[in-house]
């Protein structure tokens, strides 16, 4: 059986100021705000995946306007709303950052989430649940590296 290996990329000093302030520090904020703003972008995000998601199904039952008003909604969510707020706290901040945080979050689901929910799944009976979830471990570390090597190549 294949095992997740992402090579510790932190260890490896290839990713500078990675762990550094995230999006939840942009300043001039309220903590208490920039938590909620926090919180609100990943609501916007889901919200915008599921609509879009819901809308597939209204189209293939062919509910054309219910299709069309979770289209139109699923813009709303991540074109105004997580747009305005993504804003307000910085969430999207450079390239280089952007690729550190991407590494960091994939690396984290490769080594750490997937695997955990793929041994849980396992150990409660759950076989479809847990070979889904080893499978996108192993997407997610290469999420990971074709990240690592576009980081290197934007600084070199
Ligand atoms: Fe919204
Ligand atoms: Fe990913």
């Amino acid at each position: 059986m294949r095992t997740v290996t992402v090579v510790s990329i932190m260890a490896m000093g290839a990713v500078p100021g990675a762990g550094a302030a995230g999006p939840a520090q942009a300043a001039g904020l309220d903590p208490q705000t920039r938590a909620n703003a926090s919180t609100a972008v990943e609501g916007e995000a889901f919200a915008h995946a599921k609509y879009l998601a819901y809308g597939e199904e209204a189209a293939r039952t062919g509910e054309r306007r219910i299709a069309r008003l979770f289209a139109d909604t699923a813009w709303t969510e991540r074109y105004d709303h997580f747009a305005a707020e993504a804003k307000l706290i910085h969430f999207v901040r450079s390239n280089v950052a952007d690729l550190q945080e991407s590494i960091a979050g994939e690396e984290h689901e490769a080594t750490v989430m997937y695997p955990t929910f793929s041994r849980q799944a396992a150990a409660a009976g759950d076989r479809r649940a847990a070979a889904l979830f080893r499978e996108i471990a192993f997407d997610e570390a290469d999420h990971a590296a074709a990240f690592l090597r576009a980081l290197v190549e934007l600084e070199v």
